[in-house]
């Protein structure tokens, strides 16, 4: 992963958006404590606690210290969708690139402030999950299925190129059966 990005990030690839400069998703710990204290004017926005403010992504540590965030940003829905925008959490975990709807599928929490976590078994780590702060369902990253329910969250693909993030616009797991749910678009708590 390269986190100098380029001047000017590259060409948009066809059918992704732009997320930002890779330092953006980083765990630079002076970066995440500002950022998660302002919003997008560079306001103080004190405790940063609502739903619908968009706040800077809290650092967060796993149990063998690895640090990570999950950034939060709106990728724009095909002309007459609704709604027309859809906010995704993007988090590079493990070394590895993950993106999902940030609205979790029971209650409408925001994904963003629950924890990532890996997926093994017997003691081999196979993949990486999502668990929702507030009543801890979890879904994997990649094809966003919950591992206790019948509920899947859209994940994203994401590519990354000369120091810039890409988010595809669709989603990548459509073909995953599942009933969805996203309260409208925004996170409900
Ligand atoms: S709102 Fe996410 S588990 Fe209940």
């Amino acid at each position: 992963m390269e986190s100098s990005p380029s001047s000017s990030p590259p060409s948009v690839p066809e059918g992704f958006v732009y997320a930002g400069p890779v330092s953006d998703f980083l765990p630079s710990s002076s970066q995440a404590a500002t950022m998660a204290d302002s919003d997008t004017n560079g306001q103080s926005v004190p405790g940063c606690q609502t739903a619908d403010v968009t706040c800077g992504p809290e650092l967060k540590t796993t149990s063998d210290g690895e640090e990570y965030l999950i950034k939060v940003i709106e990728i724009p829905q095909p002309a007459g969708r609704y709604p027309p925008q859809r906010r995704v959490g993007i988090s590079y975990f493990r070394k590895k690139w993950y993106a999902f709807v940030n609205i979790c599928p029971h209650q409408g929490s925001a994904l963003s402030r629950g924890s990532m976590m890996d997926i093994e078994d017997m003691g081999i780590v196979w993949g990486a999950g999502i668990i929702c702060s507030l009543h801890n369902w979890t879904f994997d990253a990649l094809s966003g299925q919950s591992d206790s329910t019948r509920f899947v969250i859209d994940t994203y693909d994401i590519k990354e190129m000369d120091g810039h993030v890409f988010v595809s616009q669709a989603p990548r797991n459509g073909h995953v059966v599942g009933p969805r749910r996203d309260f409208g678009g925004r996170e409900m708590n």
